[in-house]
């Protein structure tokens, strides 16, 4: 089963917006795997965002990560990968379009409020960077009401 990595960022877990964001996938119909707060480490941050390591915002994104704590999520589900990212939006909340998190909560790139995988493979690094297999809970929904 397809599943994708989220992290709630500082400025979401700050802003009280945890709950409502959870809401979303949960309603969607999405399983939810994994959760934990935590506060990233540099190592892991820098880990995480090793792409974009070149790029002039790459100082300050790792720093605003690291700042506070975070939720980190692995949600399943068919097309759970590409469906996360249009849920969220496009990442300079301005340009993403209302009923998208983004776009009903954010106005600033730098402060973007959460994090979606961008690829099926992308999703696998970044779950098995966040996540140990203990972490994981292997379960299916006994009823899917939604889905009969
Ligand atoms: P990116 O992977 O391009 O976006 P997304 O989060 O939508 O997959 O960029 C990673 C994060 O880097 C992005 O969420 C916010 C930050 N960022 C900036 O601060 N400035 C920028 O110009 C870009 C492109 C990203």
């Amino acid at each position: 089963m397809e599943r994708t990595f989220l992290a709630i960022k500082p400025d979401g877990v700050q802003r009280g917006l945890v709950g409502e964001i959870i809401r979303r996938f949960e309603t969607k119909g999405f399983t939810l795997v994994g959760l934990k707060l935590l506060i990233p480490s540099q190592e892991l941050a820098e880990k995480h965002y090793a792409v974009h390591k070149e790029r002039p915002f790459f100082k300050d994104l790792v720093s605003f990560i690291t700042s506070g704590p975070i939720v980190a999520m692995v949600w399943e589900g068919d097309g759970v990968v590409a469906s996360a990212r249009k849920l969220i939006g496009a990442t300079n909340p301005l340009n993403a379009e209302p009923g998208t998190i983004r776009g009903d909560f954010g106005i600033n790139i730098g402060r973007n409020i959460i994090h979606g995988s961008d690829a099926i493979e992308t999703a696998q690094n970044e779950i098995s960077l966040w996540f140990s297999d203990a972490e994981l809970a292997n379960w299916e929904p006994t009823i899917k009401p939604w889905l009969v």
